[in-house]
């Protein structure tokens, strides 16, 4: 990237769009960020695990470590987002996955076995020691591995920090979506799922993965909710209740391939809510808030895309399931990108030049294997 580099235009903001622009901006380059709703979209749906370890499984080593990578950056990250105006909320209590019928039971066993394989630290717990420390957890919940490594962040409050602390680095906002790539001596397209029609690299390569989420408040003489995230097997389906202050939840997700579609389905609110009283009964008293749907940007290999498309061209989109946890190393690398410097050595097989049409970018240089997209009916 030439060094001379002044205005940056951001497409996207969400969680990946405002943490570049944020870091760009920080870094004294003169940002413009385009979105029609900054601290909207598939960010503002999520969840908020920051959870290398438990979405490891099935085992993707290079998502892994840069997701890895990513946890170790979220400590500062989140202490200088609170430094710069607004806390985002970062959660350490850890997490729980916890496993209900004998046949979750085996694949608990399983999951347990790829840790530690991988190396991570988990401990077995009966049900009866799991409610020792949870006990809102039912009395189905048979077995669980704590997690502790595994945090979560509020999505919500991370948004509202992250816009505070653009808009107080200087950077500035265009309420318009792109249609095409605006001007500016670098572009970065960080526009989730629409990145795909922002950048022939991008068409094929980028997809939109539906997540359906509740959100719900304990309501006075129910049990609150449990103070770790909780990521549950039930019957075969995998679900996660991710919880945050003053009683609330969020209870997702599903993982379907149905295009554009971000209608919240009455099934999948039932099969959420079903699962989700199996493993927290007082849930069913709980008031139902929300519900919402987000459209994860998936890649071919589950890697995100970060790196020159083309020169005065960065990509920093595919996400998928961990734009959230790969938020404060995603923002590293473009900003090592944007001064001409090489990118942290997890975020190297991430490069656009892996994509079927990729085309190599001189100092862009790694390459990553091209892996087969991992098909799940239900987000683990
Ligand atoms: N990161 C959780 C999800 O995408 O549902």
């Amino acid at each position: 990237m030439r060094s001379s580099v002044t205005t940056v235009a951001v497409v996207g903001g969400g969680v990946i769009g405002l943490s570049c622009a944020w870091r760009a901006a920080a870094a004294g380059f003169a940002v413009t960020v385009y979105d029609p709703a900054p601290g909207s979209g598939a960010s503002r749906v999520a969840g908020g695990m920051l959870a290398p370890v438990t979405e490891a499984v099935p085992v993707e080593p290079e998502v892994f470590a840069l997701g890895e990578a990513a946890l170790r950056r979220w400590p500062d990250f989140a202490a200088e987002l609170a430094s710069a105006g607004a806390d985002p909320g970062l959660r350490t209590a850890g997490t729980l996955v916890v496993a209900l019928d004998p046949g979750d039971r085996a694949e608990l066993d399983r999951v347990a076995e790829q840790l530690s394989h991988m190396g991570r630290a988990v401990e077995a717990l009966s049900g009866r020691q799991v409610r020792r420390v949870e006990p809102s957890l039912g009395p189905q919940v048979r077995r669980a591995l704590s997690v502790p490594e595994d945090l979560s962040v509020d999505n919500r409050a991370l948004l509202s920090a992250l816009l505070v602390a653009c808009r107080g680095a200087g950077a500035r906002f265009h309420a318009h979506r792109c249609l095409t790539l605006p001007s500016a001596d670098v572009v970065v397209v960080a526009a989730g799922v629409h990145s795909a029609a922002l950048h022939p690299t991008l068409r094929r390569a980028i997809r939109p993965v539906k997540g359906e989420i509740l959100r719900l408040r304990c309501r006075p003489a129910t049990l609150p909710p449990p103070s770790r995230t909780v990521r549950a097997i039930v019957g075969g389906r995998h679900s996660y209740l991710v919880p945050r202050d003053s009683g609330r939840l969020v209870l997702g997700a599903t993982q379907r391939e149905v295009g554009f579609d971000t209608d919240v389905t009455a099934g999948a609110v039932r099969e959420l809510l079903t699962d989700a009283e199996r493993v927290l009964p007082a849930i069913a008293e709980y008031a139902l808030e929300e519900t919402g749907a987000g459209l994860r940007p998936g890649s071919p290999d589950n890697l995100p895309v970060i790196g020159a498309l083309e020169p005065g061209v960065l990509a920093a989109t595919g996400h998928h399931r961990n734009g959230i946890l790969l938020a404060p190393l995603t923002a590293e690398a473009v900003l090592a990108l944007l001064r001409g410097e090489p990118v942290p050595v997890e975020v190297a097989p991430a490069t656009p030049a892996r994509l079927p049409c990729g085309q190599p970018v001189s100092g862009d240089a790694s390459h990553g294997s091209h892996r087969h997209s991992r098909v799940a009916r239900s987000a683990p």
